[in-house]
């Protein structure tokens, strides 16, 4: 895939695979040239850290808005006075799992999961903390022929069960009680899907898939799990370093992430919001 120019900031990919680093450019100041740019590294390394940025709740969401409509989230409680934004504290002396540390996808088991997660650092470890992500695409692309053929018109299950008891566990969310109905959601996605801008093939994978359309679970795990083991490679992954200022925006549904536990002692704060694209649909074979 040819690899665009960028003329309105600095560029710098994190790994062969995926993700990249931006400077030089302040959003809250943007026109839409940037944003344009943006959107379009977003859309070709699908995970960028975006430094230096100067946001409160209002001006991240705005910022956010000019990417596209807020998805909807059905299980956090916003800020006052926002529909969008959630603020995701960690305190310092806060115990256990944080939010997010096993691999998954943001709300894969919504019928238009997020196309896009923003996430916001407020306050961040002086060290620790990071993401990392692995890419559904390079993963995708580096299965065989065969195996490719053999999962491409394969449809996913990916079910809310457990997503409210997970959430509930951490007070400060402050999950919503409706979210209570979640247990009973069972969605279907393409397992193979098409990016709708590029049109690059990924694999659509989450910790919420438990079995494919006609299958049995016992038929379909041993492929789940070596599909989820294999995204997990080295080679497909990268590792996002928080700073003050970092402004983090990932295509969620090309990805599995991770918040990294290995900060206890200190605080962590970021805001959170999710962009809607178009709902995921299936490539067919290369
Ligand atoms: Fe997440």
């Amino acid at each position: 895939m040819k690899i665009p120019e960028f003329t309105s900031f600095e560029l710098l990919p994190l790994t062969g695979s995926l993700g990249a680093e931006i400077f030089g450019s302040d959003l809250n100041a943007a026109n839409d040239e940037v944003i344009a740019q943006v959107q379009l590294a977003l859309d070709h390394y699908h995970v960028l850290a975006i430094r230096d940025q100067s946001f409160d709740p209002c001006s991240f969401h705005k910022v956010a808005r000019r990417f596209g409509p807020f998805t909807g989230n059905p299980i956090h409680t916003p800020l006052d006075g926002f529909d969008d934004v959630v603020r995701f504290t960690r305190e310092a002396e806060d115990r256990g799992k944080v939010v997010g540390e096993d691999l998954h996808m943001d709300m894969a088991w919504m019928e238009n999961p997020p196309a896009v997660t923003m996430l916001y650092g407020e306050e961040i470890p002086q060290v620790g903390g990071d993401t990392l992500f692995s890419s559904l695409s390079a993963a995708y692309e580096g299965l065989s022929d065969a195996m490719r053929e053999l999962i491409q018109d394969l449809i996913g299950v990916h079910e809310g069960k457990g997503v409210y008891a997970v959430n509930a566990v951490h007070k400060t969310l402050n999950v919503k009680s409706s979210a209570q109905s979640l247990e009973e959601i069972a969605t279907h996605h393409p397992l193979v899907c098409c990016h709708p801008t590029t049109g690059r093939r990924h694999l659509f994978l989450s910790s919420a898939l438990h079995r494919f359309v006609g299958m049995t679970e016992a038929e379909s795990l041993p492929i789940i799990r070596f599909l989820q083991t294999y995204a997990q490679r080295v080679e497909y992954t990268c590792r996002l370093r928080w700073a003050p200022g970092t402004l983090s925006m990932w295509s969620n549904t090309c990805l599995l992430h991770s918040a990294i536990n290995d900060y206890p002692g200190q605080r962590r704060v970021v805001l959170r919001t999710t962009i809607a694209g178009s709902p995921p649909t299936g490539g067919s074979y290369l």
